[in-house]
């Protein structure tokens, strides 16, 4: 974490949604041994039980989801825009299939907690998993949300913000 200083959320200046909906984020759980990252547009960021917090929803089919499930913690990366390309590519391929770390040359580095995160983030968000549940049918109230899932539901994960490193 040699280039990035810690900052406080209220020092995040960035404007939430243009964050996590266009700017998108790397979601990356896992440890040294093994990790799987994976880019997400949808979620946000507030204050639960008196915490920062970030909400992040996942398919379960995402191979990600596995690391997230069996960790505590994981990292949400942004970056600037000329990593837009790495970000299409860790959205639309799967770490099943390929690895993206070699594909896109984004580098690995790991948090004090063991958390893995990428070098090249303007902006890491290391998230503790304090609640997670699924979604589900009989929960939605507006029927035109049901048009965005085929039984594959997201899980919502409410993770406190433990820590958050900038370059900026
Ligand atoms: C811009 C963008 C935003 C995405 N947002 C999410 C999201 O919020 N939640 C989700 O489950 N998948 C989201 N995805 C899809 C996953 O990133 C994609 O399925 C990815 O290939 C999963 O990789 P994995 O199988 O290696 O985990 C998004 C994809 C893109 C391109």
């Amino acid at each position: 974490m040699s280039e990035f200083k810690e900052i406080s959320a209220s020092e995040i200046s960035d404007n939430p949604f243009k964050l996590i909906g266009s700017d998108w984020a790397l979601v990356t759980a896992g440890n040294s041994q093994g990790f799987n990252t994976m880019t997400v547009s949808w979620g946000g960021a507030g204050i639960m039980w008196n915490k920062p917090v970030a909400f992040t929803f996942i398919r379960p089919q995402r191979y990600t989801f596995e690391f997230i499930e069996n960790n505590g913690y994981f990292t949400m990366s942004f970056f600037d825009e000329s990593f837009r390309s790495a970000l299409n590519f860790c959205g639309t391929k799967s770490g099943r299939d390929t690895d993206k770390v070699k594909e896109t040359g984004l580098t690995p580095a790991f948090t004090e907690e063991g958390v893995p995160y990428f070098e090249e983030a303007r902006l890491v968000l290391v998230c503790k998993k304090l609640y997670a549940q699924n979604l589900n049918e009989e929960s939605i109230v507006e029927p035109s949300v049901k048009s965005f899932y085929n039984g594959d539901y997201h899980k919502m994960y409410v993770s406190e913000i433990v820590k958050i490193f900038t370059k900026s």
